[in-house]
């Protein structure tokens, strides 16, 4: 993906770039195109489909069961693919009048607002699922390792860090790489398309809505932060940061 492509795709997404296992150019080169004339606009508008990727599902985790991910999986990760794909193709469609465009209320509002919502919540799922393993995997890589040390002192640093900002937001906690500055930052979000900064690459993605633990935990959500890291597979971690500085 050139940075011409990548412009276009955070565009779209508004929030994250994602890295190349999960790629937008990825989903977009795989999933159903096609095109449908907008009889509002007289142009043909593309439309997206995304598939969940089944295989990012993670099974034997430590602290986590299986149960607890199926249903986090199935009903809360699909949900947001299948809506997206509904929202695709009422943007493509008559059903939002653009000319009644309206920033109080309106049928498009609503989709541009839910769009971004359900999309960002399908990436940064698979991008979840994905740096989950069981039992966890590695290490910072060396390089890795000598910038969190530089941002946060030590990488445990860095893990309490992400842990206080799991507890104190109300979605997601990331430690991400801001390709705009350079620099390693903890971002926390309420929403899917909440607070994270809008240049920067998930290099750690913590899910901390209650759907991700309520199966195990109830209301504690500090033991799932704990059972999180134990399964974090640094692997993956390592190989979206060698991509992001490469950018
Ligand atoms: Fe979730």
């Amino acid at each position: 993906m050139d940075r011409r492509e990548f412009l276009k795709l955070s565009g779209l997404s508004a929030s994250l770039i994602l890295t190349d296992n999960l790629l937008a150019m990825e989903i977009l080169e795989k999933e159903e195109k096609r095109e449908i004339k907008s009889k509002s606009g007289g142009k043909k508008m593309k439309v997206v489909k995304l598939q969940p990727k089944d295989h990012l599902k993670p099974k034997g985790l430590v602290g986590i069961s299986d149960e607890q991910i199926e249903v986090h999986f199935e009903a809360h990760y699909k949900g947001y693919v299948a809506k997206y794909n509904e929202i695709q193709e009422k943007l493509a469609s008559d059903f939002a009048d653009r000319s009644k465009a309206n920033q109080n209320y309106s049928e498009y509002r609503a989709l541009k607002v839910e769009e971004s919502f359900n999309y960002m919540g399908v990436v940064l799922h698979e991008l979840y699922f994905e740096n989950l393993v069981a039992g966890g995997k590695g290490e910072p890589s060396p390089e890795l390792k000598k910038m969190i040390e530089e941002y946060f002192g030590s990488v445990n640093n860095c893990i309490n860090e992400i842990k206080a900002t799991g507890i104190a937001c109300r979605g997601w906690a990331t430690l991400s790489y801001d390709l705009y500055n350079k620099i390693l930052v903890v971002n926390g979000f309420d929403a899917h398309n909440q607070y994270g900064f809008v240049y920067s690459v998930p290099l750690i993605v913590l899910d901390v809505y209650e759907h991700a633990y309520y199966v195990d935990q109830k209301n504690k959500r500090p033991p799932y932060i704990d059972a999180f890291f134990k399964n974090l597979n640094w692997e993956v971690v390592n190989e979206r940061f060698n991509k992001a500085v490469k950018f």
